[in-house]
């Protein structure tokens, strides 16, 4: 487990990210809209990627992603919940990246969507189906309340890793507990 630590350990390495709240300009034709929570992550404002030289990013999705790379390194090494990622975590320990990337993909689409982003499309499984072993394989068992409440607990940890403030691991956290009902299967 130390060298999945290890590899996911640099991937996540994004650097500790200043999630400042985006500013919105003022005009006089028409009312301000209401921030979203996606704005307050940064919104749409292009920054350089620091994950991939010469790409900008909206610093909306930069933030998120980093918050997600860095919950799966916190899950990885949390030995009460990776025992549900046997596929992700061997492909990783074997070197091989393609899951970790899909999933990190995935995962920030799907942030980036509930979040209030314009930008992008969430294109994997629905929740139901990406919890449920029976349809996705590489989810080994049900989950309870009680994984759940260690998932978020989880995602706290990997928040505050990359500098989220407190207001805003608040407000994903009433997001990620929408889906409650549907990751909960047991
Ligand atoms: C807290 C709210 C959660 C959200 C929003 C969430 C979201 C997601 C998403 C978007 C995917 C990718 C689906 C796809 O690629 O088609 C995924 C995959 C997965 N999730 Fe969750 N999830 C949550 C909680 C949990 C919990 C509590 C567990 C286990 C205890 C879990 C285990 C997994 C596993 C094993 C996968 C597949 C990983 C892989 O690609 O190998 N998730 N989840």
């Amino acid at each position: 487990m130390k060298k999945t630590v290890l590899i996911l350990s640099a991937v996540a390495i994004t650097g500790t990210m200043l999630l400042a709240p985006s500013c919105k300009k003022e005009n006089n034709t028409a009312p301000a809209a209401t921030p979203t929570l996606y704005d307050s992550l940064g919104g749409t404002s292009m920054v350089a990627d620091p994950s991939n030289s010469g790409q900008m990013i909206e610093k909306g999705r930069l933030g998120i992603r980093s918050v997600v790379d860095s919950t799966i390194f916190v899950i990885a090494a949390d030995t009460s919940l990776n025992k549900f990622f046997p596929v992700l975590l061997a492909e990783v320990t074997g070197s091989n990246l393609s899951g970790f990337t899909i999933l990190s993909k995935n995962l920030t689409d799907f942030f980036c969507v509930a979040t209030g982003a314009k930008n992008f499309t969430y294109t994997g499984k629905d929740m139901v189906a990406a919890h449920d072993p029976a349809q996705n394989p590489r989810m080994n068992g049900k989950s309870s309340n009680a994984d759940f409440d260690q998932f978020v607990a989880d995602l706290v940890v990997g928040a505050k890793k990359v500098g989220l403030s407190d207001d805003l691991i608040g407000r994903v956290g009433r997001v990620v507990n929408t889906t409650r009902s549907s990751v909960v299967q047991k």
